[in-house]
């Protein structure tokens, strides 16, 4: 297996306005800034992050007609050959505000050709998954072409990773998708939703760990905000990897390029995860102390640079 990453997920053309802080409900705010156009979407995201890094990277995505291939993912030196092309839905959306108080961001999403994406579809890429060493995911894609992915993943010795965002509101996920990941990686929201556990002190992330466990995961990462990442095996090894402290400016796309970092450094028998983390982490801090999603995620170079002054 070649030293190639295989992302699934969205893709989603991002609307980001920055206001002095959040309006609450009902209520009308001005703000200096105009909204600028940005690429964006967790799927495209965590591509970017794998591919600044380093790593050959196929995206198996979905985007409308009129999406510009060459101006926004050619330039990205991403394998494009198995993006697919809705012919009834325009490429995904996501208006997303970010507060120029906290950095924090809340977003609203509209699937388009994302939630146009099938199983065959994901069938029909089936070559770029086998000839991966890891697949990652999050869901902006139908849960079914998730698992159908990493099925095919799963025949095939590919170890998967399953970023669960955002988490469907209405309860959980389908038992057959934990089946088929090795490495789960929710925040602590997500994990949240999902295991109906609150993260507070390290008892609870244990206990948040054991719910994955005992549906079949091997491997659990949780990313806790400016505390950084829980990690811990099914064999007991865990621990904590914290986070680069910087200050925060616009917290999208943090998870994201957290995801995408770490798992261009992770061995496939996953044996060196604390210290492929901690590449993560340094990532994501300096997607944190810069403006935007996309945009802000670093190259290796610049992740290295972190790495080297700590
Ligand atoms: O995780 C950040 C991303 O979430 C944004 O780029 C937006 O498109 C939404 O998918
Ligand atoms: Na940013």
């Amino acid at each position: 297996m070649a030293h190639i990453i295989t992302v699934l997920g969205s893709t989603n053309i991002d609307k980001v306005v920055s206001v002095p802080r959040f309006a609450t409900s009902g209520e009308t705010l001005h703000t200096p800034n105009h909204m600028v156009d940005a690429m964006g979407g967790k799927g495209l995201n965590q591509g970017v992050a794998v591919a600044r890094s380093g790593v050959q990277t196929n995206m198996i995505t979905k985007v409308g007609m009129e999406f510009d291939m060459a101006k926004n993912m050619n330039v990205e030196h991403l394998n494009t050959e198995y993006v697919l092309r809705s012919k009834t839905e325009e490429t995904g959306q996501a208006y997303i505000t970010v507060s120029a108080e906290t950095g924090d961001n809340i977003i609203h999403i509209y699937g388009g050709a994302n939630a146009d994406m099938t199983t065959a579809d994901v069938q029909a890429s089936a070559a770029a998954i086998i000839e991966s060493e890891f697949v990652i995911a999050q869901l902006e894609t139908p849960v079914e072409t998730v698992i159908e992915a990493f099925k095919i993943a799963r025949e095939n010795g590919v170890k998967t990773i399953l970023n669960p965002a955002p988490m469907p509101e209405h309860g959980g996920l389908p038992a057959e998708l934990l089946a088929v990941t090795d490495i789960i990686a929710p925040n602590e929201h997500e994990t949240f939703l999902l295991t109906g556990i609150e993260v507070s002190d390290e008892a609870s992330m244990l206990a948040n760990a054991a719910y994955y466990f005992e549906r079949g995961i091997q491997t659990v990462i949780i990313t806790i905000g400016s505390h950084g990442a829980f990690y811990m095996h099914k064999s007991g090894d865990h621990g904590v990897v914290p986070a680069f402290k910087v200050n925060a400016v616009d917290t999208t796309a943090a998870g994201d390029t957290f995801i995408g970092a770490t798992a261009t450094r992770l061995h496939a028998n996953l044996d060196n995860l604390a210290e492929a983390m901690r590449y993560g982490a340094a990532a994501s801090s300096l997607t944190v102390s810069r403006a935007g999603a996309q945009p802000s995620i670093p190259t290796e170079d610049e992740v290295l640079a972190v790495l080297a002054a700590h």
